[in-house]
């Protein structure tokens, strides 16, 4: 049996409150990359890079909001836990420029390719076909590997991944909802059963399902009320897994990891 605290809340508010550590962070936050474009394709459906207001920011203000959460989660991880951030390409050096200076140890840089990107309708530059994952731990010993890392296989291994958007039965109403293959990828890697990892922009709650699914606990914020009621359904609906609602952080103890 997994658990799940699926916490209703800004971000910035609630992790000063949580009073626990956790083993891992796999955090998909905002990317900065909403505009007002519409695509229209003949025969398709509109395709919108509009997501809303959660993803609007100036440069300055962007990052300024990244390293605020930086901050807040690095104090939930524990010593030898491992920190991962999905990032717009522009975004990498930026990302991990903040969390290199907040102490934290930049290992590398996962590419999720994705097969069936939005087209290019004008056929004026490149289809945005790539995101990218930094991975960072909370410090190292070169000589003695604490974080967890699972290596399968050499051809498992490579610093990519390769799978189509999220599609068909898995798909939520979530504009942004990240396929639960490449969450499942990362968690098999980057942590063990039983442990306890942190998503403070849960959206549909993806993470939380995959984790369900291998054996491994989560604690999901997420501020948006229709993002975060797709998630409650979707966890709860799962087989194996006790979820907890939190809909005020006000009086938020310790949680029972
Ligand atoms: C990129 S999406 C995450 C999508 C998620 N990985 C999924 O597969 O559904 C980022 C989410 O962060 C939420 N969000 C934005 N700002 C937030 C904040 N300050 N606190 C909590 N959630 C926030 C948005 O509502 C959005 O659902």
């Amino acid at each position: 049996m997994t658990k799940h605290y699926l916490i209703h809340g800004d971000a910035i508010e609630v992790l000063p409150k949580i009073q626990n550590k956790v083993d891992a962070i796999i955090v998909d936050p905002p990317y900065n990359t909403s505009n007002k474009n519409t695509k229209v394709l003949k025969g398709r459906k509109a395709r919108t890079s509009d997501f809303g207001a959660w993803d609007y920011y100036s440069d300055e203000e962007y990052l300024r909001f990244t390293r605020k959460w930086i901050i807040l989660a690095q104090e939930k991880l524990k010593a030898h836990g491992n920190f991962l951030i999905f990032c717009k390409l522009e975004y990498v050096s930026d990302v991990r420029r903040i969390y290199e200076s907040e102490g934290l140890k930049h290992h590398g840089t996962i590419i999720w390719h994705k097969t069936n990107p939005a087209p290019q309708i004008r056929k004026k530059g490149f289809l945005s076909s790539c995101e990218a994952i930094l991975w960072a731990t909370n410090g190292f010993d070169d000589n003695k590997i604490s974080y967890a890392f699972n290596f399968s296989t050499q051809r498992e291994m490579h610093n990519f991944i390769e799978t189509p958007i999220c599609m068909g039965r898995e798909r939520t109403p979530h504009p942004t909802q990240k396929p639960k293959k490449v969450l499942s990828h990362l968690l098999n890697i980057f942590t063990n059963e039983n442990d306890w990892i942190l998503d403070c922009f849960a959206g549909s709650g993806t993470l939380a399902e995959a984790a369900s699914e291998i054996k491994r606990n989560t604690i999901n914020i997420e501020s948006d009320n229709n993002y975060f009621n797709i998630m409650a359904k979707r966890i709860q609906g799962g087989v194996n897994s006790k979820v907890k609602i939190v809909t005020s952080v006000r009086n938020l103890g310790p949680l029972k990891l």
